[in-house]
C-alpha cells in the first residue's frame, strides 16, 4: 500500500480521490494553502515553502493544485495565477524532492484537453498530437513541462489530459444546471469531451496502482457529445426544459470575456489509448448523468 501526497486534495476531484485511494487502503496526505486537518500539510507556493513533515515515507505525489480555470474572467494577473498555480507549485515540489533526495515512486499530474486547444474542427485529437496555440494550451504546455521534470530524476511521470469532469458535488454541470447555461452555447456545435468524476479518480488509482500506466493519457470517455446534445441529454435527465433557442456567442463573450472561448469552442478527443488499459465504467453521457442525479 502506498503514501500519497495530493496538491489540490481539498478541490472537486482530490476530496474523491482521497475517498478512493483510502478506501484501497493507501495513506493519504494533503498539501493546501489552509492545512484544516491532521493529515494536511501547508504549502505556501509565492514563498517556496514547504511543509517537509509531508514529504516523510512518500511514495507518490498527484499534482491536483490549480486556480478555477472557469472560476473569474481572464486578466491578465488571472491569466499568471492559472499558470503559476500549476507550473510554480509543481517546480517547488521537484526542487524539494531533489534536494531532500526524496525516493519517489511516481509524479502524477493533471492536465487539460485544453492542449489541443479551444478550436472546433473534425480531428479527434490523441495523445501524440502537437498542442495548439492559445492560452489554454498554453497553460497546458507549461503544466506538463513542469511535470516532465521528475524524469529526469527517474521518477516515471504519469499525465492525465483531462476533460469536463462530471460530479454531483459541484464542478461544470453544477455551472451548466443555470438558467443561462441549459442551452445550447453559440452554435452548439462544438465537442465537449467528459469523463464521470469515478473514471477519472479510478485512472489516478490506476496511475498509482499500474506500474505500466505512466505516460500521457487523454483522461475522456469514449463517447462524443456536441454542446447541443450533451445540453438536450442533461434537461432530459434533471427533467428541466432546455432553453429553446442558442445563447449567442457574443452574449458569452461579453459575459465571460476570453474565457468565453472554452465554452463555445471544442474538438472531439480520443480516449481509444486510456480505453486500451481501463475499462471505462461510463461511456455514455446518459448513463453517467442518470448516476450523478440519481
Ligand atoms: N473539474 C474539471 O472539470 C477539470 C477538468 C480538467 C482539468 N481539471 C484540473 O484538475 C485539477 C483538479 O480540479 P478540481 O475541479 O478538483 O479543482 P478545484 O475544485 O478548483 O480544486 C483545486 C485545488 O487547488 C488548490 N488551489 C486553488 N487555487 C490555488 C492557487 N492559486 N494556488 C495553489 N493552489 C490552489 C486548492 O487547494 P487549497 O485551497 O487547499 O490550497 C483547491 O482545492 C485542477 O488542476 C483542474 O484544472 C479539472
Amino acid at each position: 500500500m502506498a503514501t500519497v501526497l495530493l496538491t489540490g486534495g481539498t478541490g472537486l476531484v482530490g476530496s474523491y480521490l482521497q475517498k478512493k485511494l483510502e478506501a484501497n487502503n493507501h495513506t493519504v496526505s494533503i498539501l493546501s494553502r489552509n492545512p484544516q486537518k491532521d493529515n494536511h500539510f501547508k504549502w505556501d507556493i509565492d514563498a517556496g515553502y514547504i511543509d517537509e513533515k509531508a514529504f516523510e515515507n512518500l511514495d507518490y505525489i498527484i499534482h491536483l493544485a490549480g486556480a478555477g480555470i472557469a472560476d473569474k474572467r481572464w486578466t491578465s494577473s488571472r491569466k499568471e495565477i492559472l499558470i503559476s498555480s500549476r507550473v510554480a507549485s509543481a517546480n517547488l515540489l521537484f526542487t524539494k524532492i531533489k534536494t531532500l533526495n526524496i525516493p519517489l515512486k511516481g509524479f502524477i499530474s493533471s492536465s487539460g484537453i485544453g492542449f489541443y486547444g479551444a478550436q472546433t474542427t473534425s480531428k479527434i485529437y490523441k495523445e501524440e498530437d502537437n498542442p495548439a496555440n492559445d492560452f489554454i494550451a498554453q497553460i497546458c504546455i507549461d503544466w506538463e513541462k513542469a511535470a516532465q521534470q521528475f524524469s529526469e530524476l527517474s521518477i516515471p511521470v504519469t499525465i492525465l489530459r483531462t476533460g469536463v469532469v462530471l460530479s454531483k458535488d459541484g464542478g461544470a454541470l453544477q455551472k451548466m444546471n443555470t438558467p443561462l447555461f441549459l442551452s445550447a452555447l453559440g452554435n452548439g456545435k462544438q465537442y465537449v469531451p467528459w469523463i464521470h468524476i469515478e473514471d477519472l479518480c479510478n485512472l489516478y488509482v490506476k496511475s498509482i496502482e499500474d506500474v505500466d500506466f505512466s505516460g500521457i493519457y487523454n483522461a475522456v470517455s469514449i463517447d462524443h457529445e456536441t454542446n447541443t446534445s450533451f445540453t438536450k441529454t442533461l434537461g432530459k435527465t434533471i427533467k428541466k426544459p432546455v432553453t429553446p433557442f442558442n445563447v449567442p456567442s457574443f452574449v458569452l463573450r461579453t459575459v465571460l470575456g476570453e474565457l468565453a472561448v472554452i465554452v463555445l469552442e471544442g474538438s472531439r478527443v480520443s480516449a481509444e489509448k486510456t480505453a486500451n488499459k481501463y475499462d471505462f465504467m461510463y461511456t455514455k453521457l446518459s448513463d453517467a448523468l442518470k448516476n450523478i442525479y440519481s
